[in-house]
């Protein structure tokens, strides 16, 4: 029986650390497991999370192994290594594929029901694999994907329009990386289209940014890692709201990582997309309109994604 309070942290890094801080915070869960290759590390991240609690909301959080993940709803991986100088993304790519192998390995032992949520880079591809090895239905594995990506760009469009980001509604979505598109098409604040809304706030055609505005949130990563050496709040948070839609059944859309069959004409790969997320994972993908250059932009980061499928998997 799957206990929808109960969620697993696997990875306790900066990104799983910070997921389980934030998640913590949020007060949808009422246990938290954490695992890591390292169990003291992890027994020091539950002692220290676990003495906010008296100023958060009553849960348990404990550090343990793959045993106590069965009756988890929500199992969040994030294990694996980080991009080292002189690696390729490739190297990556490797190394990462045999950590989620080993780790889907354990979670099918566990006998688990509950939902996977990758979030370990290259996340698309790591998806995929954590779908293929686990044999799980597919609306149970799903990767944090552009959701993260998705945030920034409203964060920006924000700043530039003097609005809340909350009030703008545009997606990231493709690969969560170089590849990834902007879908303009349909951006809007609260119905208003982007344009429109230059409009009213006084804005020139001029000084519409917008390339700048991808190019910023395609780098962000980059830019980050250059300066602190990793990101992790930014993940943390977009992970909190991915796994708030799960707990409460929200269904709300969001576009994370999932497998395609058929939907853009795409099939057999996992990429960012829109999907409706509820108790059950992605319980639909939304085909939502692009137009010309968009789905070009969808079909080019799906080929730069099925390149690399084919390298591991093949
Ligand atoms: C980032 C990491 C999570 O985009 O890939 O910050």
């Amino acid at each position: 029986m799957v206990n929808i309070q109960k969620t697993a942290v696997i990875g306790c890094g900066f990104v799983g650390s910070t997921i389980a801080y934030t998640l913590m915070q949020r007060g949808i869960f009422s246990e938290m497991v954490l695992i890591d290759m390292n169990q003291e590390k992890a027994k020091g991240e539950a002692m220290d999370l676990s003495h906010g609690l008296p100023f958060t909301h009553a849960m348990d959080i404990y550090a343990g192994d793959y045993s106590d993940i069965r009756d988890a709803s929500l199992i969040i991986i994030t294990a694996g290594a980080n991009q080292k100088e002189g690696e390729t993304r490739l190297d990556l790519v490797h190394k990462n594929t045999k950590i989620m192998k080993s780790v889907i390995q354990n979670i099918k032992e566990a006998e688990c029901e509950g939902i996977l949520l990758v979030v370990s880079n290259p996340v698309d591809i790591l998806t995929y694999v954590a779908l293929k090895e686990s044999g799980f239905p597919q609306n149970r594995v799903i990767g944090s994907g552009t959701v993260l990506d998705t945030a920034r760009l409203k964060y920006l469009l924000g700043q530039h329009l003097k609005v809340d980001s909350r009030s703008v509604h545009a997606f990231i979505i493709g690969e969560h990386g170089d590849s990834e598109l902007a879908v303009w098409s349909s951006a809007n604040v609260s119905g208003i289209d982007l344009e429109h809304f230059e409009e009213i706030r006084g804005m020139k055609e001029e000084e519409r940014p917008w390339s700048d505005i991808y190019r910023e949130v395609r780098d962000s990563a980059y830019e980050i890692i250059e300066r602190k050496g990793a990101t992790y709040y930014g993940i943390g948070i977009a992970v909190a709201r991915i796994a708030e839609c799960i707990v409460r059944d929200s269904r709300a859309v969001l576009p994370v990582s999932v497998l395609l069959s058929g939907e853009y004409g795409l099939y057999d790969l996992c990429l960012s997309i829109p999907a409706v997320l509820g108790q059950n994972g992605a319980e639909q993908v939304l085909e939502i309109e692009l137009d010309d250059s968009e789905k070009m932009q969808l079909e080019e980061s799906a080929k730069e994604i099925n390149k690399v499928l084919a390298e591991i998997m093949g």
